[in-house]
């Protein structure tokens, strides 16, 4: 499946590109993900990512229900999206995603250009729920999912420790329709 490259527009009017990663890529996608991680509160990881050259492999490597996506402005890489389908019959109706844009592009609604990106994937893989784990300390997330048609579907506290304090793991979900 080929996502092509979709032009979207932010909320003041400017163009955004979304397209799926090449392995070219790899170096800002790992550059992005590392620093989104370094600002601690959004993602698991604080700073200790793929190598490039991991990533490198993953992005020439990917099975057809791996998705990974990039936004860009003016040709950069400003975001970025993962999604996995289960590999099993028993979950393959279900990708599991992940998200982050770059500090500096957050807050202008290009968020959505991914996630319609990836539902146009999803539909075309049978996908019927899109699931993603947020931080209970990121309400920005939460009302982003919230707003882009997901719900909360349960938690699970104390999943985490964040700048010392203990923080569930809040679960999210979209069906497709
Ligand atoms: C979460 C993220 C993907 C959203 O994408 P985005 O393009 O910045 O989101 P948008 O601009 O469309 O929407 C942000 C919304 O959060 C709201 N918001 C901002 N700060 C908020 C806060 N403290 N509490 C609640 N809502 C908040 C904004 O008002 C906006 O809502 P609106 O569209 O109803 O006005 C992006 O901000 C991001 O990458 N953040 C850092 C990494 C991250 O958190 N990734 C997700 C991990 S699960």
């Amino acid at each position: 499946m080929c996502v092509g490259v979709i032009t979207y527009f932010d909320r003041e009017n400017n163009p955004y590109t979304v397209r799926e990663a090449v392995p070219d890529d790899a170096p800002d996608i790992v550059g992005l993900i590392t620093q989104v991680g370094l600002e601690q509160d959004y993602i698991a990881n604080e700073g200790d990512y793929y190598s490039v050259e991991q990533q490198r492999r993953i992005l020439a490597d990917r099975p057809p229900g791996q998705l990974v996506l990039v936004a860009l402005v003016d040709n950069r890489i400003i975001g970025t999206l993962e999604a996995v389908q289960g590999v099993f019959r028993k979950n393959r109706h279900v990708a599991t995603m992940g998200m982050a844009l770059k500090k500096g592009f957050r807050g202008l609604g290009r968020g959505e250009g991914l996630l319609t990106a990836l539902g146009e994937w999803a539909q075309e893989k049978d996908i019927e729920k899109i699931a993603i784990s947020v931080f209970e300390s990121n309400p920005t997330a939460i009302h982003f999912y919230l707003r882009h048609g997901f719900a909360v579907e349960g938690s699970r506290p104390n999943q985490f420790r964040i700048r010392g304090k203990m923080v569930a793991e809040v679960f999210m979900a979209k069906y497709l329709p």
